[in-house]
């Protein structure tokens, strides 16, 4: 069986994942599954002043999928609502230096579940997206 070839960046924040669990008291939840491979994904956002103030990550997922959903929410912590709408998985994984090919699926996962944590808040408070 072939080895992936993951670089030091994305076994880094796999290794160390930043801003991983729940948010108690959260503003919203987001839960997407992976139709590539059946992983699941859950981000909790807190929100103030129209900006991701605090940002959490559960995951039933691969290596790929937690190295990128970690970057992801450091990228996105502190972001205006609107950009952090913006952030593609291109990016995300970009961030990270790149996955192997057969992973790449994995970080649409991450921008998934933000995407999922944002309709919900927006949902929440009545603002039509
Ligand atoms: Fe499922 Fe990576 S293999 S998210």
């Amino acid at each position: 069986m072939d080895r992936l070839e993951y670089n030091v960046m994305v076994l880094e924040h796999f290794k160390n994942p930043r801003n991983a669990g729940t948010l108690e008291n959260a503003d919203a939840i987001g839960q997407v599954g992976n139709p590539v491979c059946g992983d699941m994904m859950e981000i909790s956002i807190n929100v103030k002043d129209d900006r991701i103030e605090d940002i959490r990550f559960r995951t039933f997922g691969c290596a790929s999928a937690i190295a990128t959903t970690s970057m992801l929410t450091e990228v996105v912590k502190g972001m205006k609502l609107e950009e952090a709408e913006k952030v593609t998985w291109d990016h995300a994984m970009k961030s990270l230096g790149g996955l192997p090919k057969i992973k790449i699926h994995c970080s649409l996962l991450a921008v998934d579940g933000l995407k999922a944590a944002l309709y919900h808040y927006y949902k929440k408070v009545g603002v039509d997206r």
